[in-house]
This record gives C-alpha cells, sequence and structure tokens, in this order.
C-alpha cells in the first residue's frame, strides 16, 4: 500500500516508518523542527510543511492511506505559542484533510490525546464527553472535528486515536515523562517530583503504539479509539521503579527532590484516579499492549541517553 507519514522523523512517525516499511511503500515527511530522524532504514524523511498548503497536495497525492503525527505536540508548546500552534495542529490538519478528500484516500489517521476528556469521570471511554482544558487539548479536539466533518460530508474514512502517554525507545529520542527520569538517574542527578507525586498517568510504549496503527491500517478501520495499556501508574510508582531498576543495574539510587506542583503551563488538572477504558480498540482491532513500563525502564537504562538535549 502506498502510506504518506507526516511527523516521521518524531518519536512515534520514526517508529511507525520502521515497522512499515519492509511491507508498504512508504512516503515520509517532516518539517525537522523537532524530529531528527534523516532516514529510517532504506526511506528517506523529505523536508516538507505541512502548515504549507502546496507541500501538502503535493504530498498527499497518489497516496492510499495518510498517517497525520506532524504537528505541534504537547501541553507546553501549545501553551506558550498558541497562534503557531493553532497553524500547526488545525490549519495543517486540515489542509491534509481536504488534499486527502481530494485525492481519494481510503484512511486517515490521526493522534489525537487523552487531553481531550479535560476532567473525566472515573471510567473514560470514547463515549465520555470532550471537555479539554488548555490549548493542546482544545486544538486536538477542533482537528477531530476537522475530520469528522470530512468523513459525515466526504466519506472520508478517518481513524481517531486518543492516545495516553507515549513512552520508551524508539527510532527517535522523547522528552517524555519515563525518558526524562531514566536521564537523570544516567547522569546521577536528583529526580524532581512536582506535588505529591500522587498524580497518575496512563502509559504505552511506543513500539505497542505502532503495532496499533499497523493494525487499524490492515483492517481499515475508522472511528474513535482510545489508545493506551492497562498501565495507570501514579508518577511516585514510576520514580520508584526507576530508581530499582538503577539500584539493580548500576548499584546505586537518586535522591528524590519535592517541589511545589506546577501543573503543566498552569492549564493541566493532574488526576490521581481514573480508568482508561481501552476495549474498543482491543475488541475491533485485536490490539494487545505487551510492553510494561518496568522493562522499558530497564530498556532506557541500558542506553547511554533516551533523551535529546535542550
Ligand atoms: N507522544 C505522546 O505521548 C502523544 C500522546 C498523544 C498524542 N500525540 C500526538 O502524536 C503525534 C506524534 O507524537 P510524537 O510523540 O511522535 O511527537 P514528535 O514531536 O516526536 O513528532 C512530531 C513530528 O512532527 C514534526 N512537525 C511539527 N510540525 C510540523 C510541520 N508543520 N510540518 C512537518 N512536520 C512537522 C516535528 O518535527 C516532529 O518530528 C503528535 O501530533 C502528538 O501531538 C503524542
Amino acid at each position: 500500500m502506498k502510506i504518506l507519514i507526516t511527523g516521521a522523523a518524531g518519536f512515534i512517525g520514526s517508529t511507525l516508518v520502521e515497522l512499515l516499511r519492509h511491507e508498504h511503500d512508504i512516503r515520509a515527511i517532516d518539517n525537522f523542527s523537532v524530529g531528527d530522524v534523516r532516514h529510517v532504514g532504506d526511506v528517506t524523511v523529505e523536508e516538507m510543511d505541512v502548515a504549507n498548503q502546496e507541500h501538502v497536495e503535493e504530498m498527499v497525492r497518489g497516496q492510499e492511506v495518510v498517517v497525520h503525527l506532524a504537528g505541534f505536540t504537547g501541553i507546553p508548546v501549545c501553551e506558550n505559542n498558541p497562534e503557531a500552534a493553532a497553524v500547526n495542529i488545525l490549519v495543517a490538519t486540515k489542509y491534509v484533510t481536504d488534499a486527502a478528500v481530494r485525492a481519494g484516500v481510503r484512511q486517515l489517521l490521526f493522534p489525537s490525546t487523552f487531553a481531550v476528556y479535560g476532567v473525566p469521570p472515573h471510567h473514560i471511554t470514547e463515549e465520555t464527553p470532550r471537555a479539554p482544558i488548555g490549548m493542546y487539548g482544545n486544538l486536538r479536539a477542533g482537528a477531530e472535528y476537522i475530520l469528522l466533518a470530512a468523513q459525515q460530508l466526504d466519506g472520508l474514512g478517518a481513524l481517531i486515536f486518543r492516545q495516553s502517554n507515549i513512552y520508551g525507545r524508539g527510532i527517535a529520542k522523547k522528552r517524555s515523562l519515563l525518558n526524562i527520569l531514566t536521564d537523570q538517574v544516567l547522569r546521577r542527578e536528583p529526580i524532581t517530583m512536582y506535588g505529591s507525586g500522587e498524580q497518575v498517568r496512563n502509559f504505552l510504549h511506543v513500539r505497542d503504539t505502532v503495532q496499533a496503527y499497523k493494525l487499524a491500517i490492515e483492517k481499515g478501520a475508522t472511528g474513535i479509539y482510545n489508545l493506551g495499556s492497562a498501565e495507570t501508574l501514579s508518577v511516585r510508582t514510576i520514580i520508584e521503579t526507576v530508581n530499582e531498576a538503577s539500584q539493580r543495574l548500576f548499584g546505586y539510587t537518586v535522591p528524590v527532590e519535592r517541589k511545589p506542583d506546577r501543573g503543566a503551563a498552569g492549564r493541566e488538572v493532574d488526576l490521581t484516579d481514573f480508568h482508561f477504558d481501552i476495549s474498543k480498540v482491543q475488541r475491533e482491532l485485536g490490539f494487545q499492549p505487551k510492553l510494561k513500563v518496568r522493562d522499558a525502564v530497564e530498556e532506557l537504562l541500558a542506553q547511554e541517553s533516551s533523551v535529546p538535549a535542550t
């Protein structure tokens, strides 16, 4: 199949290119604003911008499937640069969606986020209403609506994954919580714990994440899916896991420094308990996350450095 992957120099994108490149004809693009992977095996990542409509028309033409991963990622960058974030998430997604409709693309896959739920009830399914709080969640929710409108009006096959926290060792480096903690341990620096440490996150390994994309492409799936794992862990537990692994592997632990809660750019609400229901993706796509945080911590510690320098 001819598959376009935008954001292919990034964390999820480059790992997805690696998974799909043997079986499919992959076109990979990125503007290298964050990601820096230039080649994945025999696939070269082309320098193109999804916020440039001419680039988008050109990259989408002739494709059967589009995986649109490019865009501003995470809460701080969206809060700090709201206009640029709107262009890179909303406008770019509109360009990609319209180009996909014109090109007769059969399936457009889009990574949304857990953040569209805002402060959800304890049990979170795909039916839980969107109630995003900050720019990141609102822009991703807006992008979801752009895809869903094209699905309703133009018959586009739109697939939306509402992803939890993606961690682990992929092709590109990533500043995710787990990767930052393991890097601090490797540098023997104190770990910073904000607030009580009781705030919980749902974690999904990047190599499991790309398996879900593969399944969705193989099945030609459409609709909205929560994409996470059974591992909803507190920040305190993650820190303890990293220190225990360090003790086992290197014979040392690092001190934990507590700082007041900074509430992720002041806009995110930290939840202390929830159940992220992934039964739909398990049932309909046959998705089964296999990798565990504990194993990934050891894998990350075994490498020299897992996060990009700032
Ligand atoms: N990693 C997570 O935990 C997570 C969770 C939920 C959703 N997502 C979403 O999944 C997608 C991929 O996430 P990731 O972790 O791989 O992020 P990433 O930042 O590693 O990758 C995104 C890539 O997009 C590129 N990019 C940004 N703007 C672009 C533009 N205008 N044109 C072309 N390329 C551009 C960047 O250079 C980067 O390589 C993002 O859209 C992100 O919002 C990620």
